[in-house]
Formats: C-alpha cells, structure tokens, sequence
C-alpha cells in the first residue's frame, strides 16, 4: 500500500487498499453496501441479525414510537452469550481457542471455546447459588485476566447486568460506581500486574466498602497470591465456589431466554455536568451492532488472531475484547500488563509470538512507543499483520503514518474507528476495501447517518467545523441512563430535536471524509481515557486544603490531553511544591493513577460567569496564550 498524493476522485493524502486487501474483504464492495442500508435501514440491520441465532424472532425490527427511546429486534428473544459460546460449542469450533492470555509476569493460559463455555457454566451456577438473578447488577472491578472474561459473560448468561469499572479507577471512582448500580455483589481479584507493580484492588474495594452498605458479598480471584482481607461471610474466594461439588457437575447453568430490549449491562462514563452517568446497553440490539461492526471494519476470518489492547473495563473492551469477537467465532489475545514492560518492545514481541494479524490500539499507545523509536519493533518479526487499527481520541498524521509504516510495514491498512460508550459499536470509520487519509476517521458505517451542524442545527459547508450529530437511530445504541431516563433526553436529545448529540466537534472534507476535532463539553481524554471535570474537581475537594478548583485539559505530546487543575487554598493554607504534589497524589489515590493531575497552579480567584459557572474556556485560552474570546459574561 502507497500513498497517492492526488488521485481522482479523492483529495489530500491518500492510502489505496491493494487489490487482495479488497478481494478477500468481508466488504469487498463498501458502496453497495453504504446504498443498500441508505435505501432499507431495517431491512439491512434484519439480514445483519439474521446472521446470529434468535430463541425467537422479533416482530418489528425497530420501533421509533417512543423516540428518542428507540427500540430494536422487538418481541425477539435472545441472549448474547448464546450466540457468543452456545451456538459455537455445538460446531467444531468447540476445540478453537476463544482466548490466549499473557500475565505481565509472563504467565500463559489459552481457553477454548469448550473450556471458556465450561468455565463460564460453572461461575453462572456459583452467581445463582448466591442469590444473583436476572435484572440484578453485578459489580466486576478486576485486572485484565480471563476471570474478568468470564465474570461478565456468566452475569449475562443468567440475565444480570454487569458493572464493569476500570481497575484503574480508584476507591471514591469505585464506591460511586458500586452505590449508584446498588450492586449486591461485587468481584474482583487480590491484584493485578501493571507496569512492573502490583495493583491492590481487593484493598481497594475494603477501602469503598466502607463508604456504603450497598454490596452484600466479594468474590475475590486470586491473581498474584499477596495476603489480603477476607472478610468471614462476606468475602469468598473465586476458585473455592468455582469447586465446590454443586458447581464442578455445572448444576443449573443453561442460557436465560432474554428480551432483546433486556439490559446486558451499564457502564459509567463520563459527561458534561454532574455524576459520571450509567450508559445502558440491550441483549439484542447491541449483539447485532458489534458482531457486524467488527467482522465488517476488522475482516475477521476464521484463522485470524485478534488483539485489542483496551481494557475491559471501558467500552472498546466490552464490544471489542469480549463480545465482538465471541460473537464472530474470533480467537483474541489479552495481554495483562503495561506496553513497555519490561521493554518497550513487549508489545511487538507477543504479536510476533502469537502471531496477531489484526491489532486494535490507541493513539496514545503508538505515541507513546513510538519515542523509543522503530528498533523496537524492528526487533521483531511482524509480517503475521495484515490490518491495524486506532480508537479513543483523534490520531496525529505523524504518528499514524509511524503506525503504518513501521508496525504495517506499509501493508496493512489503518482503521480509524470513531465511536463512544453510548453508540455501543463503530459509527464513523473505514473498511479495508475503503481508501484511507491519515488523522480521518474516514465515512460512516452502512446505516449511520452523520452530520455536522451549527449552533442551529444547521448542517455547515464541507471544511467547517460543526457539532458531530447522529441523524438515524442505530442497534447497539444506548437506551437511556441507567435509573435517570430524564437526563438520557437532556444530554443527547435536547440541543437539536431528532438528533443525538455526540458531544464531539468535527469537520467533514469534500470527499465526504470526517475528521474529528475533539470533546466540545467538559469531558477530557488524558491518553484516550475519558474523564469528567466535575468528578476530578470533586476528587480534589475531598482534601482538607482545597477550597475550590478548576480543572481542564491542555495539549500533551503523548497523552494527546493533560489535566492541569486551578486551586484556591483554604484558609490556613500555603502553596507550595510539597502540597501540589499532596493534592496530586490524592486525585490519584480517589480517582485511579489516570487522573494524576499533569501540572497545579495555585490562584487566589477563578473566572466565573455572572452566575458562577467557572469559565473554563478562558482558562485555557490563557494557559495556551490564545485568545479568550468574548468575555461579556464574565464576572467583574
Ligand atoms: O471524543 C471522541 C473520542 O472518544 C469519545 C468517546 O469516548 P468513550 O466513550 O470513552 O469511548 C472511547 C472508545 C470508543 C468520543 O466522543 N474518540 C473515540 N474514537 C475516536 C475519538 N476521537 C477521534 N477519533 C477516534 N477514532
């Protein structure tokens, strides 16, 4: 693949698939495709559900009668892990592997889809056998091993909707996470290998227990074999229940026939004001979303071997390290650990090892390597990819053309997918057979109705920047947030009626290419990771000495964001270097290691509105020396 400066009809840098690459696509003519969804939207997502098993087929395909609440596959019955390991263990790919796993200590266990299935009966009896059952939430708060795998897959198969959270995130993060699904039942592991340390999660957990009476029980993995707290009828360790004599014969452990619109799971994330919000996703429409998403964007076959270096903890994981790729027979590789650990080429060394050919990472990873420069990979022996891919914050032409040229080999295209938590599945993004332009995320995927607009909600000229909306509803969308149906309306569907408001500004080219821009609300992405300013500032006012702050992201070159947080002190206190590091370490220690502050400066005052709204725009003008626009509201 070459880049072609100018060719017809396309403008800019251009990257042509090679003729093999759209051949032997899954998609090998796109614009067919874009037509036939254009033409029938419930009739192209029918023949994309029709692919999966159905207990029952639905009656309507999608009901808009109570919009913005959006109904699909309506009267279906279903369940995800149905299609994601039942339907496979009944054919030869019983024997293929689901999952190869790599400890950070270099430890390796590989599951098949017999093994995965098994493994999953078992744990759904154990979560029965406590009391779990449908409708229930369960919060998981676990290290990337298979057991995470496993937890979610067992609370869906018996209809309970998981809650993820990051093991990243830390004790307030996951106390409010815990008391807002009002979780009966939480799962975790004593630890986790990260970067060369030890994360303490059951610690962790003891720590937000104490803050709220919600959870009822622990069921705690164990991962590293470091003593930690079992509280006596309270806490339970994973591989005694799995082995129990009721669990061991699997008991009752068949799949829960689910409504399609039945909740699989929510998952928190991050928003304009307020509360990290609990974003809903279904049985069905969110299986079909994600199995035809990603066999489509991603080409998988039958023989690849597919890592996506996220983490289950945020969305890509779920729809993408556990769903997507069950759903499609796929076999994945989890990789546990930090990317430069102990070197900077573990990465490039376990997709020579295991032979990845299709791999899904971030721009802040490739900026990241790509500082220790190209002998790195080069090490390696890299030819087993055949497709590469990028999610979670927009991509630099710099580091994309890296990514291209010294992980690709100049071979595989790059799938720039856009997306978010609430869409579930891909929204804007090539398909092999799809040219390329490094830093565009390139055109909607079939059925997926973009447009970018003013303030208005008036669409804007080709090349202008505009506010990113989604004009048609979509299978894996959200349907609403989790016990705030109120705020779901407010957030996505007030700004513009009949259109979702994704929250993004973005531009569209004269080849009808988009190029996201960034975040318009007060979310950051530090490294792709998505964060409120209202749950950072709260994290900061949780210490004796902050009065008040202010908190915004400013460019960085790796983290592609940084939080650099205003303080005022409280009486009584001082600025100095000491407390700034205190203050910094406490975010940390509230809100998991991604939320470290980059930079603290101390103020005496905050520009405010008439009304008090901090005016966090003016703060970044000035810290970027650009300028700050119109101030007439702002405070005397
Ligand atoms: O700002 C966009 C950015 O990530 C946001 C969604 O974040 P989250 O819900 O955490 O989901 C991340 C993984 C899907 C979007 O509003 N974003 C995501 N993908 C891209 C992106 N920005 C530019 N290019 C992308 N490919």
């Amino acid at each position: 693949m070459t880049a072609n400066p100018n060719p017809e009809p396309l403008h800019g840098e251009v990257y042509r698939p090679a003729p093999h690459v759209v051949l032997s696509a899954n998609v090998p003519d796109p614009e067919a495709v874009y037509a036939e969804a254009a033409r029938d939207l419930e009739g192209y997502w029918a023949r994309r559900a029709s692919e999966l098993e159905w207990f029952k087929p639905w009656d309507r395909v999608l009901d808009d009668s109570k919009k913005p609440f959006y109904q699909w596959f309506v009267g279906g019955k279903t369940n995800i892990v149905h299609n994601a390991l039942d339907r496979h263990v009944r054919t030869w790919r019983r024997n293929k592997l689901a999952l190869i796993w790599e400890g950070e200590n270099g430890d390796l266990r590989t599951f098949s889809y017999h093994a995965l299935s098994r493994e999953v009966c078992k744990f759904s009896v154990v979560l029965r056998s406590m009391g779990v059952s449908k409708g229930d939430r369960v919060t998981i708060y676990m290290p990337r091993i298979p057991e995470t795998w496993i937890a979610m897959l067992a609370c869906a198969k018996i209809g309970a909707v998981h809650s993820v959270v990051y093991g990243g995130f830390s004790v307030e993060a996951l106390h409010g996470r815990i008391e807002d699904s009002a979780s009966k039942l939480i799962i975790t592991a004593d630890g986790g290998y990260m970067g060369g340390k030890v994360v303490e999660l059951k610690q962790i957990v003891d720590e937000a227990l104490k803050r709220t009476a919600v959870a009822e029980n622990v069921i705690v993995v164990k991962r590293t074999g470091k003593p930690v707290n079992m509280e006596a009828g309270r806490d339970f360790w994973y591989h005694e229940l799995i082995n129990l004599p009721l669990t061991r014969n699997m008991g009752k452990c068949e799949t829960e026939a689910m409504d399609a619109e039945d909740p699989l799971f929510i998952l928190y994330t991050s928003g304009t004001t307020g509360k990290p919000k609990a974003v809903l996703h279904t049985h069905g429409g969110y299986q079909v979303g994600v199995y035809a998403t990603l066999k489509d964007v991603f080409d998988l076959k039958e023989e690849d071997r597919w890592w996506c270096t996220a983490d289950p903890g945020w969305i890509t994981g779920h729809s993408y390290i556990v769903y997507g790729p069950l759903l499609n027979g796929a076999t994945s590789f989890m990789y546990e650990g930090g990317p430069s650990y102990p070197f900077p080429d573990r990465w490039w060394s376990m997709i020579a090892k295991y032979g990845i050919s299709v791999f899904y990472t971030t721009p802040t990873a490739i900026r990241g390597l790509m500082r220790f420069g190209e002998a790195w990979p080069n090490r390696h022996d890299l030819s087993s990819l055949r497709l590469l891919g990028s999610v979670g914050e927009p991509i630099n032409p710099e580091a994309w053309r890296w990514f291209h040229k010294h992980i690709g080999k100049e071979q595989c295209p790059i799938m720039d997918t856009w997306w978010q938590t609430e869409t579930g599945g891909f929204m804007i993004t090539p398909m092999p057979a799809v040219p390329t332009k490094p830093g565009s995320a390139a055109k909607p995927y079939p059925g997926v109705a973009v447009d970018i607009v003013d303030e208005q909600g008036k669409p804007v000229k080709p090349g202008e920047e505009g506010f990113l909306v989604l004009k048609k509803p979509w299978p894996a969308m959200l349907r609403t947030i989790y016990k705030d149906p109120e705020r779901y309306v407010q957030t996505y569907w007030s700004k513009y009626p009949g259109m979702y408001l994704a929250g993004d500004s973005a531009r569209r080219d004269e080849d009808g290419y988009f190029w996201i821009i960034g975040r318009v609300d007060d979310v950051i992405k530090v490294s792709g990771y998505r964060l409120g300013t209202a749950e950072l500032e709260s994290a900061f006012v949780s210490h004796p000495a902050v009065a008040e702050t202010a908190v915004i992201g400013l460019p960085h070159e790796v983290k592609g964001i940084a939080i650099h947080a205003y303080v005022i002190l409280r009486a009584g206190y001082e600025p100095s270097e000491a407390l700034a590091e205190e203050l910094r370490k406490h975010v940390a220690h509230e809100m998991g290691p991604i939320a470290k502050p980059e930079k603290i400066e101390f103020v005496k005052s905050l520009p405010k509105t008439r009304s008090g709204k901090i005016m966090r725009r003016v703060l970044k003008a000035r810290a970027q020396g650009l300028s700050e626009g119109d101030l007439s509201t702002l405070e005397e």
